[in-house]
């Protein structure tokens, strides 16, 4: 496995690869490798014949300095897991190879209103930061393919615009969400939680179930919207939002659609926690619980 720190040595990497080496895969992370970011790697070497997966943590898309700096940072431990996984590369930039400007004056990729809905209202400037690194990792790395997780379906929705918009050459793969037995889907930051909150913490997949029964039940979205942030609240979370919304646009919708996907993020304490679950109306008034669509 290569292990490709500066900016040349990717580019050296990438145009040596021969030419009849086959489709390259993308899996662009943030270290902290779990068996989520594993089963992404897996996805794209179904899809690639080989595979660069990028470990950056981006400044860009954290809001918070308190955020980013908390973030966990376990390099070694994530080279020995890529190793394992048989990737062809691995990019490990600093901030200082990847924004040699700073991020003073940066040109960046704005996100556009999908960004600013929901997760991007909670966290201001974030899809922006997240729509910039991921273009300068496209041109840097020419992916033919990339992966994306589920778990993070706004995230998902703007790089698919981003794709469209841009024109960027790559094909997008996504790969549905990994959860711990007792469903909590996971996540670098469940690390956070203590104890008590960990118990807690897999109320948050089952209120999207519950949810999607509640629809299935004929409920409106509306009762069944608020009865799950009402029961949540009584679980000891504060509700950032919980909403029924079109995934490709990210707007709240009032009645089942095509695209539909219950969204919600909710905080136990310090630690945020973000899951969905797609509920796509299927048929006169017969809601369903399903996967990711275009896979
Ligand atoms: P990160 O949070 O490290 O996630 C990297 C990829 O793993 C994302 O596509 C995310 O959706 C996916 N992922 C995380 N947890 C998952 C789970 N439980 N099941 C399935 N997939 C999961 O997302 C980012 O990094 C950054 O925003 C990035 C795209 C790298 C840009 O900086």
């Amino acid at each position: 496995m290569e292990v490709l720190r500066e900016v040349d040595e990717l580019c050296e990497w990438r145009d040596g690869r021969r030419i009849g080496a086959g489709r390259l895969g993308f899996v662009p992370t943030m270290g902290n490798l779990h068996a989520g970011h594993l089963a992404l790697i897996d996805h794209a070497r179904r899809r690639a014949e080989s595979v660069i997966v990028s470990l950056f943590v981006n400044p860009l898309q954290f809001e918070d300095a308190a955020d980013l700096a908390r973030y966990p940072r376990t390099e070694q431990d994530d080279l020995e897991q890529l190793e394992r996984a048989g990737v062809a590369a691995v990019f490990v930039p600093t901030e200082a190879e990847l924004y040699p400007n700073g991020q003073q004056g940066l040109v960046r990729v704005d996100a556009g209103p999908l960004g600013e809905r929901l997760e991007g209202a909670a966290r201001p400037g974030h899809f922006t930061g997240v729509a910039t690194v991921v273009s300068k990792l496209f041109n840097l790395v020419r992916p033919d393919v990339a992966v994306f997780g589920e778990k993070d379906a706004q995230q998902v929705a703007v790089i698919r615009r981003l794709i469209t918009d841009l024109d960027f050459p790559v094909e997008l793969a996504i790969e549905p969400t990994h959860r711990e037995s007792d469903g909590l889907a996971i996540s670098s930051r469940n690390r956070f939680l203590d104890e008590g909150q960990r118990q807690r913490a897999p109320a948050v997949y089952r209120a999207l179930t519950r949810a999607a029964e509640s629809l299935a039940g004929g409920h409106t979205v509306a009762a069944t919207l608020a009865g799950a942030r009402h029961w949540l609240a009584q679980q000891g979370f504060e509700v950032d939002y919980l909403a029924y919304v079109d995934d490709r646009r990210f707007e709240e919708r009032d009645r089942l659609v095509e695209h539909g996907r219950l969204v919600v993020a909710a905080r136990l304490g310090e630690v945020r926690l973000i899951d969905n679950l797609s509920v796509v109306g299927a048929g006169p008034g017969r809601p369903s619980a399903s996967g990711e669509s275009d896979r």
